[in-house]
């Protein structure tokens, strides 16, 4: 097999539920963009979500970390439904980390900064620890020697991978990606793309919202494929890819595969 397409997965093994989604169903005004979404995510699972746009994968991550309230149905993580506000909700946000498209550092703190000032106030950890595991955390994604710097001072590319250091720094429980890499530069993807397929190898529990098919091939243990709010299909991804079952899937797919 193609050392570029062996799958990470496996060696790994996926563990018991972390996050159960339930009888889910979300409008925004008239525009039912959740479905009656069922799913299950094991702790140490990789999920590629996939689907045209529009169709309601932003809208599940950031409800699974209560970004969006949901009308019906229940989001637990861990045994624990969703919080709706609070201590609790601070939490939970602690314990689920995200990861934007665009990459939401804070603009006028060093990249150092950006990767301890939430394990200081909200893990209370002190400055000399939250610098050490910072700077672990930097060498991991590879952007150790710009911990001085600003955000602006980056390439897209390091910017999205202190984002990624940034959220491991409260050492979530789960990892949600939404199109991490869709606002960068071609060359710069890649870069990416190896980090998140560390994270999976080291065992992280990840929901990634991608169109990078062979990220999903490589490093997924399931695809999600949601279409006009609901969940089409969802299978490995060698089945998913290799024989699709529904003709939107099949619709979709010679698109994206393509070009
Ligand atoms: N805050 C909002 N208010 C009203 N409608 C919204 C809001 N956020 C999203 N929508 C609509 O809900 C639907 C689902 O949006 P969502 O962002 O979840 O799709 P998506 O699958 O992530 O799409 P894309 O691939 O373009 O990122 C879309 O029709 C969108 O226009
Ligand atoms: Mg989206």
């Amino acid at each position: 097999m193609d050392p570029q397409t062996t799958p990470v997965r496996g060696a790994r093994g996926v563990g018991e539920p972390l996050v159960v989604i339930d009888h889910v169903d979300k409008h925004f005004g008239d525009l039912h963009v959740l479905k009656d979404i069922n799913t299950t995510v094991a702790r140490g699972e990789v999920v590629v979500v996939i689907g045209p746009s529009g169709s309601g994968k932003s809208t599940l991550c950031r409800a699974i970390n209560r970004l969006e309230t949901i009308d019906s149905g229940t989001i637990s993580i861990d045994g624990r439904a969703l919080p709706s506000e609070g201590r609790e909700l601070a939490i939970l946000r602690a314990d689920v980390g995200m990861v934007f498209q665009s990459f939401n550092l804070f603009a006028h703190k060093t990249v150092l900064e950006n990767v301890t000032l939430a394990p200081m106030k909200v893990r209370r950890l002190s400055k000399k620890v939250a610098e050490e595991r910072g700077m672990a955390l930097l060498e991991r994604v590879g952007v150790a020697n710009q911990a001085q710097k600003l955000p602006a001072q980056l390439s897209g590319g390091q910017q999205q991978r202190v984002a990624i250091a940034r959220s491991l720094a409260m050492e979530p429980k789960l990892i949600l990606l939404d199109e991490p890499t869709s606002a960068l530069d071609p060359e710069m993807i890649n870069e990416v793309l190896d980090v998140m397929v560390g994270l999976a190898k080291d065992g992280m529990t990840m929901v990634v919202v991608t169109h990078e098919m062979g990220f999903a091939r490589k490093a997924a243990d399931r695809v999600v494929f949601i279409a006009d709010g609901r969940i089409e299909e969802e299978a490995a991804p060698e089945e998913f890819f290799g024989n699709p079952r529904s003709a939107r899937a099949k619709d979709f797919l010679s698109k994206i595969l393509a070009h």
